[in-house]
């Protein structure tokens, strides 16, 4: 389907997605494979370049990783990266050593041959490596193109076979000259044409999705999260009312959230929604529960079981739509060395696809969240859905510490809206990874004019992170704390307390149960 691609060979470095991104800044399409796929597997893919990542382990190994040879004979140009230029050396008859002059971090690059890869670049600056390994002898027909004042090597090329090969990181951005390098391998050497952008990639998914499809129906759960949300205006985009959305109000939602889901989605986009406001059966199910694992399992169960009656109600569906991202789909290396996989299926709808006998529709699996926002841009989604802050699937039930009532799910929602007010009126909202309140077992003394008080404690959370497996706590000024605590203590009748989490994650995780 897509013309012009090129593949990324993965040997397991932390950044083979950054190559995989910065092929694709340049607005060429790239896809990340592991290291050992067959050269008839590759040719199939018609590749306009292939790219050898870095990776953990040294090719001076009794079995070092390393790719199907015939990759090199494919006439494709190739770009070797770190471990991936020691592959190149050593395949071609040349020799790398174990623990040279370490080079980690900041390293002054010389370019001894400003061709290709080099073109239209000072002769010296800064570049980033991150190795012990280096090649100490050149493979015949090889010459050096660039050294750094610790290792003779730090490019070689093979021009005729068109093979190129850097021992620094072109893809970290403290590279100086990294997007000119790779745009040199992309457009001189490869011969690129960079015409892959989202208006692109959704005209072809339009009508893959379509081709796909057919006459047939589609059921989808849309929960307002970004992923499911960009997911759904595209399958909608190219099959109008064949498909079928599914919103479960679990009782569990934030203030006014079910009323701005209908609102984007069934006024807005027009889409075919059913809101089916099943809280009622969350809320009795939850009665007395106060493990946090029981209730998300409590939670999952009848998200499916509702899913699924309501899905029975609709004739002709065969495919599922979910918002499966690509860095949930990559066949990563592990720094074992094996290629592991770690597909994971949405928490919500585990198990539906076989049970409903249904296939999965995944438009944005080769997508990564960033490239979902810009899609999401430019199929007209709101801020509001584009960057709303992650939301847990279980919901509110995951920020109630103990038993999930109707009172106090009242109560931190209507705490949990004073506080995302001031963060939004602060312009923090978009800054912040998450932002929240909890609301805490426990009940404290205070005092209210003359009164004394004996009520409810609210916690709040901010934190910041890239991906949510680490987080720290944002520094929020007093002032807008003061604001928060204000607000919500002269405004949600009922607490009296108000306090701020100023743990990390880890030690501790971002949400509280
Ligand atoms: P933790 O609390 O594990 O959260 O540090 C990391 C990220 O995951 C979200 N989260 C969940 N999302 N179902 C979800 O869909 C869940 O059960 C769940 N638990 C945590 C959390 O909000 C944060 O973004």
């Amino acid at each position: 389907m897509k013309k012009e691609i090129v593949l990324i060979l993965d040997f397991g470095s932390q950044y083979t997605q950054l190559i995989a991104r910065r092929v694709r800044e340049q607005r060429v399409f790239s896809r990340i494979i592991p290291y050992n796929t067959s050269a008839s597997q590759i040719q199939q893919l018609n590749p306009k370049g292939i790219i050898l990542s870095g990776g953990p382990r040294s090719t001076t190994d009794i079995k070092p990783l390393l790719p199907d040879k015939k990759i090199f004979s494919l006439g494709v140009p190739i770009l070797g990266i770190c471990y991936g230029m020691q592959v190149i050396a050593t395949m071609f008859g040349g020799k790398v050593k174990q623990g040279c002059d370490r080079e980690f971090g900041k390293t002054e690059l010389f370019i001894d041959d400003n061709r290709d890869l080099f073109s239209n670049m000072p002769m010296n600056f800064t570049c980033w490596a991150s190795h012990s390994d280096c090649i100490v002898k050149l493979p015949p027909d090889f010459v050096r193109s660039a050294h750094t004042l610790n290792i003779p090597f730090a490019a070689i090329t093979n021009r005729k076979k068109k093979i190129y090969a850097v021992q620094f990181h072109p893809e970290v951005t403290h590279t100086e000259k990294g997007a000119q390098i790779i745009s040199n391998f992309l457009f001189r050497i490869c011969g690129c044409s960079g015409q892959w952008t989202m208006r692109s990639f959704i005209k072809e998914s339009v009508e893959e999705i379509k081709k796909t499809v057919e006459n047939s129906k589609v059921v989808m759960g849309l929960s307002g999260g970004v992923d499911s949300s960009v997911a759904a205006v595209l399958i909608h985009k190219a099959i109008g009312k064949n498909l079928r959305c599914i919103f479960i109000d679990n009782g569990l939602l934030r203030k006014d959230e079910p009323a701005q889901i209908k609102k984007v989605f069934k006024s807005g986009f027009h889409l075919n929604l059913s809101y089916v406001d099943a809280s009622e059966s969350f809320i009795k199910l939850l009665k007395g529960i106060t493990d946090p694992e029981e209730k998300r399992k409590i939670i999952g169960h009848q998200f499916i079981k509702v899913f699924e009656e309501e899905a029975a109600k609709i004739k002709g569906v065969k495919f599922l739509g979910q918002g499966t991202l690509y860095p949930d789909v990559i066949e990563s290396v592990s720094p074992s060395g094996a290629p592991s996989s770690k597909i994971k299926s949405h928490h919500n709808v585990g198990g539906l696809p076989e049970k409903m006998k249904l296939k999965l529709l995944e438009p944005l699996r080769e997508l990564f969240k960033d490239e979902v926002r810009q899609l999401g841009r430019e199929l007209g989604l709101p801020d509001s859905i584009i960057y709303r802050q992650p939301f847990p699937g279980p919901g509110l039930a995951v920020r109630i510490i103990g038993e999930v009532t109707p009172q106090r799910l009242n109560l931190l929602r209507e705490a949990d809206s004073r506080l995302l007010d001031e963060i939004k009126k602060a312009n923090l909202y978009h800054q912040v990874w998450q932002s929240f309140a909890v609301l805490l077992p426990i009940k404290t003394v205070g005092v209210m004019g003359d009164e004394r008080t004996y009520e409810h404690v609210v916690a709040i959370r901010c934190v910041s992170s890239q991906d949510g497996m680490t987080a720290d706590w944002v520094h929020l000024p007093y002032e807008l704390l003061e604001r928060i605590a204000s607000r919500i203590i002269n405004e949600v009748k009922g607490i009296n307390r108000v306090v701020y989490d100023i743990t990390s994650k880890p030690p501790a995780t971002i949400e509280w149960e």
